[in-house]
């Protein structure tokens, strides 16, 4: 999705957009997120619910593998907004999908009016799980 360098304010609209299409007739809880790799793409998602309910997906970990798939793994920035007063912050498995892939990526975690804090990766998940220090 082009290669022009995001603003946060930018990335943050193109998760609102991404909630849009979010899937969610159990919970009623829209998610977007909008990932942007180094390059500039940026790859976007919604959550993806199902009636069996443990197949759901969260809106990060759609846009992770979006951009997985795509052949993109370095990750700079995501955005999460809700239509939660609160501000977003991924889940517990959604952070250790992304720290897969970089532990030192920014996360904008917004609320509904699009007021939003930064975050880094490694603050809201210290002590990372890594298969390749056991
Ligand atoms: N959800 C996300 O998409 N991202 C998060 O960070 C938290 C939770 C989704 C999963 C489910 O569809 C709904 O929100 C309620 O948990």
């Amino acid at each position: 999705m082009g290669c022009k360098i995001m603003d946060n304010k930018e990335l943050i609209k193109l998760a609102i957009k991404a909630r849009e299409n979010s899937y969610s007739p159990y919970s009623n809880f829209k998610v977007g997120a909008a990932l942007e790799c180094e390059d500039g793409s940026v790859y976007l998602g919604c959550n993806i619910e199902n009636s069996s309910f443990t197949p759901t997906c969260c809106a990060e970990r759609v846009a992770v593998f979006k951009a997985v798939s795509e052949g993109n793994k370095s990750f700079k920035k995501i955005a999460i907004v809700s239509d939660s007063d609160e501000y977003t912050y991924p889940c517990g498995v959604c952070r250790q999908v992304l720290s897969e892939f970089s532990h030192d990526m920014t996360v904008l975690v917004v609320n509904k009016n699009g007021e939003y804090l930064e975050k880094n990766l490694s603050e809201i998940f210290p002590n990372a799980f890594s298969y390749k220090d056991v």
